[in-house]
């Protein structure tokens, strides 16, 4: 039995990651997760129990952490505070978990002599122009623009000290943005599925214009398998799709699918100092791992999308009122 370790595994990527990594029966894992307002055990229901524990705890707990590293084949890190707009109301949790989290996570990891692999985010490397046509590649410089993406930034750059420093047996990948099941109903696609489907208009933040490059969080999570099964030690992973999409284009695919008017949403303030363009060259991970996505139809894993927040209404409703009375405190 080969035994992960999957931090974050209550949130929307770790889930799907376990419940991907558990179709294949010889893996068993173990979540690690604080259950924060971002987690919900109801995205693990249905998983064998015989093959996954449980374990409610912070990363940032070294303890703990060294306990459940030492008992583990491998550790896929996902727990990270992970909304920029939280982000700017409050970093200090960010700070807390994204970086002290890590350290925690990296110092079992070399005292066990465990394989790591580090879930990041283009994010860290700032954000392009709108109409260059360019695109991050793994050579990109960090230029991080917000506190989520600093402290995203902090914790690869540890990541990168403690290979070079320690030589733990670290891989990194850097994602674009994610669609897909359980994501939380803050997230920009899945708040304005939820909200069409309450009768509210999608909100839009500034003109729409910023462009977004997105995967099917199970082609993130594939990529992720593939790097740890046999991505280099010490090398960092840039994963993409290559569907970049304006804000404004991704809602008006959405009201289509819902059967609305392609005008029917409202522009809201912009986000403070909100990145303009991300797009992800993930020409190495191709080239190296043979990985390619399998869901590359945005179109269509939209509409299954929408059709999984309708048939799941149970699993966000209880988040829903909350969430959108934190967005009418910042006006957004
Ligand atoms: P999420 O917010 O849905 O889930 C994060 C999970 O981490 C939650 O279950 C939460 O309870 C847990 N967590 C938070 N603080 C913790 C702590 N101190 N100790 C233990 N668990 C803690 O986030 P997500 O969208 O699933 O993102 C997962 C990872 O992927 C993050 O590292 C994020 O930076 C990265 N990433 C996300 C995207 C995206 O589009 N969502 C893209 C690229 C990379
Ligand atoms: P988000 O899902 O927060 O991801 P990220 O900030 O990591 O890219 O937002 C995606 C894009 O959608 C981003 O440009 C901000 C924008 N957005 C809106 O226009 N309206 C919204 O209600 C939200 C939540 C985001």
């Amino acid at each position: 039995m080969r035994r992960l370790l999957v931090t974050g595994g209550a949130g929307f990527i770790g889930a799907n990651f376990v419940r991907t990594a558990l179709r294949d029966p010889s893996v068993a894992v173990t979540v690690l997760d604080k259950f924060t307002y971002a987690a919900d055990p109801a995205s693990l229901d249905g998983l064998d129990p015989a093959r996954l524990t449980v374990v409610t705890g912070d990363v940032a707990d070294g303890p703990l952490v060294d306990d459940l590293v030492a008992r583990h084949d491998a550790v896929v890190h996902f727990a990270a505070e992970s909304h920029n707009d939280n982000s700017l109301a409050d970093p200090e949790p960010f700070i807390r978990t994204n970086i002290e989290g890590t350290f925690r996570v990296l110092e079992a990891v070399r005292r066990h002599g465990t394989r790591y692999h580090h879930i990041s985010t283009d994010e860290v490397y700032g954000d392009l122009p709108l109409d260059d046509g360019s695109r991050f590649t793994e050579a990109s410089p960090y230029r991080p623009s917000s506190p989520y993406s600093a402290t995203k930034a902090g914790s690869d750059m540890l990541v990168r000290a403690w290979v070079r420093s320690f030589g733990i047996r670290a891989t990194i990948s850097n994602c674009s943005n994610n669609y897909g099941p359980y994501q939380h109903v803050e997230k920009f696609i899945p708040r304005q599925i939820t909200n069409v489907i309450d009768g509210v208009a999608p909100k839009v933040y500034g003109s729409g214009t910023n462009v977004r490059d997105w995967i099917h969080v199970d082609d993130h999570n594939a990529a992720v398998w593939e790097i740890l099964e046999r991505g280099r030690i010490g090398e960092t992973y840039f994963i993409g799709a290559d569907t970049q999409r304006d804000n404004l284009t991704v809602v008006q695919i959405l009201l289509e699918i819902m059967g609305l008017p392609k005008d029917a949403y409202e522009h809201v303030t912009d986000r403070p100092g909100h990145d303009l363009r991300y797009a992800i060259d993930a020409t190495k991970l191709r080239a190296e791992i043979g990985w390619c996505p399998r869901y590359p139809d945005f179109h269509r894993g939209l509409e299954n999308t929408v059709q999984w927040y309708v048939d799941n209404e149970s699993w966000w409703r209880g988040r829903k009122a909350k969430t959108e009375a934190r967005y009418q405190e910042i006006g957004r």
